[in-house]
């Protein structure tokens, strides 16, 4: 994975809970890019199966969709020769340093994230703690590996925001330890909106038929999903944030089929919204085709997949833990 001589490339850590199914949301705003940029990076990807449980998760569910998610993520071309993928329980020193972080984020800070606001509001109460220090295991996840670069969806911006607040916090108390890492948002696809109700994110959560299309869907119930799409009484196709539908279905066909904003907007001129749809369909069917063989195939062994994550596990630790010791100096705990 390293190259000996060779000037060392930028590292470039992210993650996705394997929880749900995952969508085209995620597959566009963060795995499709993931796996494109792969030979200009040292890559870390990592399925955040500890995150998952800051809300309540069937335990085989839980086990079954991590493998579902690590297929996914190798279906869609990420390569263990050239990425590290793992399963984040599987490395302790991701709660440790957690762990520290706690010591060193305000309550403010963590009061301020906006998707704990949203996440806890629907639970009351019953939300847990785990939801809300959620942000500091992320932390941990970036810190942990000396990362430049994380790319993700235009929701997590604001995690990776506090990423940095913390390490520089951290760096000016305890001296020089933490790489300061930047958030990479895509310029398209970084925030794919629900099709029943494009003012609303596409979520893993919401499980509403016709609110996202998953990225193992088959092509009948991506175009059911796609062709009942909700738009607006309007006629014109073209980007407009006074009629999110349309613009949502536009932003999709960029991401599927490469095109520009120009060359999306000049392929519908005169067409009808019918067209659109049906058009954003089939170009999703043909993106997830091969995806979606590829899938199958490796979902059917599951041990060569366990194989997999451990031993990309056992490869990536000591780096871990050499943060972890370094981390433990700076603070003065340890002997
Ligand atoms: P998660 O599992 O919710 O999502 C995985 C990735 O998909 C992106 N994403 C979207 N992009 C565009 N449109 C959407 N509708 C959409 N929904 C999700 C997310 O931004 C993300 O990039 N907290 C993270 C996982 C995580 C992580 C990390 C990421 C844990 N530790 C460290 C980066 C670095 C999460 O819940 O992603």
């Amino acid at each position: 994975m390293t190259n000996p001589g060779a000037a060392r490339k930028p590292i470039v850590f992210s993650g996705i809970q394997p929880t749900g199914q995952i969508h085209i949301g995620n597959y566009f705003g963060a795995v499709k890019r993931w796996a494109a940029e792969q030979d200009k990076y040292e890559n870390i990807f990592c399925l955040v199966d500890m995150h998952a449980l800051t809300v309540p998760q069937d335990p085989a569910v839980l086990r079954d969709k991590t493998f579902e998610t690590a297929a996914i993520l190798l279906a869609a071309g990420i390569d263990p020769a050239k990425s590290h993928l793992f399963v984040q329980s599987d490395i302790a020193e991701h709660g440790e340093l957690a762990w520290y972080l706690s010591c060193v984020a305000s309550m403010g800070q963590l009061n301020r994230m906006t998707q704990y606001k949203e996440k806890a509001e629907k639970q009351r109460e019953g939300s847990r703690v785990g939801l809300f220090t959620y942000p500091l295991l992320m932390a941990a996840d970036i810190l942990l590996y000396r990362t430049n670069e994380v790319p993700v969806g235009a929701d997590q911006k604001q995690h990776v925001e506090l990423t940095r607040d913390l390490a520089e916090r951290f760096n000016s108390t305890f001296g020089e330890t933490f790489v300061i890492p930047q958030p990479v948002i895509p310029p398209v696809g970084a925030r794919i909106m629900g099709l029943d109700d494009p003012t609303k994110k596409m979520s893993k959560s919401t499980q509403k038929a016709g609110h996202a299309v998953g990225v193992l869907d088959a092509p009948d119930v991506i175009r059911k999903a796609v062709m009942s799409a909700k738009t607006d009484s309007g006629t014109e196709i073209r980007f407009d944030p006074e009629r999110p539908g349309v613009t949502n279905l536009l932003s999709i066909y960029m991401v599927a089929t490469g095109s520009s904003q120009e060359e999306a907007e000049a392929r519908f001129e005169d067409k009808g919204y019918g067209d659109l749809k049906r058009t954003v369909a089939e170009a999703l069917i043909e993106e997830l085709r091969p995806l979606q063989e590829r899938y199958r195939e490796l979902r059917e062994d599951a041990a060569a997949l366990s194989t997999l994550l451990t031993a990309s596990a056992n490869a990536i630790r000591p780096t871990a833990r050499t943060t972890i010791n370094t981390v433990k100096r700076a603070m003065g705990v340890g002997h």
